[in-house]
């Protein structure tokens, strides 16, 4: 196949950042898909209706001129989130989840939440109102190891989650193991996982070949061979349980580049290409379509998209940086390869 074509994709975990930085990032990802999922954690993070709506309308103000693409807001819980809110997020209209970090797991989690049992209220009132919880499934605990975390996270904190909100949507975030998969594939149909293009495609050696490479440096971190493997065969499954959701996070070269580097993988500008890779790398291209277009819409109960985009199976080169703001961002696959190219015209 050279051609493909597909419904309108959703991409449904992304970070945009905010001021200057959203404006250089957010055409990326509205000349690809037609709603996003856009994370809380900005620097206050948006953990109110009122503050939601305020950055619904600097991204939509951000948009190059043109562009349909409609930002899905989501709540950041903290230890002192009031069920209160859920009822005024719902009745708002513009916000679809709530975005669970356990306090210190990943940027800007900070004011996450330090003991799950604080969040009970909240999670209670989700669950009658039909409000999505979004996970980043990660134990914080510095006793367990990195590449264990996710694992951890299931068995202490996800598992009780759901022994006491049974009935709770919930979308493990950026599923990174066969541990994970599994979770997700036992569980009834109000559980569900993302999955980005940097897990399908790498494993942890890319980390360290040749050397260190802190763009390939995000959180959940990369795990082992056979955890990718089991990545891509949920993902092209065709379970509706899996969908895209990129986690692309720009983060400014000299942030990343650095003794101490900040976790995130820019991937906003191949944002579905990459997934064709890896769709077609698995011989499953005929299941991109649901993965990218129609999974997803379906768990938060929206309409899936109307428009189609357009992929053909061209080489391209994407450039060592981008601008972002006042400094610049490395996106995946800087100067090197990416097999499927995107032919629709960006916004119009
Ligand atoms: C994200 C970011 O930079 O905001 N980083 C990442 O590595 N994925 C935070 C997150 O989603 O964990
Ligand atoms: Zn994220």
């Amino acid at each position: 196949m050279t051609q493909l074509t597909i419904t309108r994709p959703d991409d449904w975990h992304l970070h945009l950042r905010d001021g200057d930085s959203l404006g250089s990032v957010v055409g990326f990802t509205a000349a690809r898909f037609g709603r996003a999922v856009v994370m809380p954690n900005l620097k206050p993070p948006v953990t109110t209706a009122a503050a939601a709506r305020a950055y619904h309308a600097r991204i939509v103000a951000a948009l190059p001129a043109g562009c349909t693409f409609q930002p899905l807001m989501t709540l950041y819980l903290t230890d002192n989130t009031a069920p209160d809110e859920v009822d005024r997020a719902i009745a708002d209209g513009l916000v679809v989840g709530v975005k669970y970090y356990p306090a210190g797991a990943t940027t800007n989690s900070d004011s996450g939440v330090t003991s799950i049992e604080r969040a009970f209220p909240v999670l209670e009132r989700m669950q009658e109102r039909g409000l999505v919880l979004q996970l980043h499934g990660e134990a914080t605990d510095p006793a367990v190891d990195v590449f264990d975390r996710e694992r951890a996270f299931i068995g202490s904190t996800l598992e009780l989650i759901l022994k006491r909100f049974p009935a709770l949507k919930v979308v493990l975030e950026h599923v990174t193991t066969r541990e994970g998969v599994d979770f997700v594939r036992a569980q009834g149909p109000n559980v569900a996982g993302t999955i980005t293009p940097q897990h399908l495609l790498l494993n942890r050696n890319a980390m360290f070949q040749g050397g260190i490479r802190p763009h390939l440096y995000c959180l959940p971190v990369l795990k082992r061979e056979h955890d990718r493997v089991a990545l891509v065969e949920a993902a092209t499954s065709g379970s509706p349980k899996f969908f895209l959701g990129t986690d692309s996070a720009p983060h400014a070269r000299h942030t990343k580049e650095n003794a101490c580097g900040c976790a995130g993988v820019f991937s906003a500008h191949a944002g579905i290409e990459l997934y064709a890779e890896a769709f077609e790398q698995a011989g499953a291209l005929a299941r991109l379509e649901g993965f990218a277009s129609h999974f997803g819409a379906d768990f938060y109960g929206l309409p899936r998209n109307r428009g189609a985009i357009t992929l053909r199976r061209e080489p391209w080169t994407p450039p060592a940086s981008y601008a972002f703001g006042a400094h610049e961002i490395v996106p995946f696959r800087a100067g090197e390869s990416i097999a499927w190219r995107l032919t629709t015209a960006g916004c119009a």
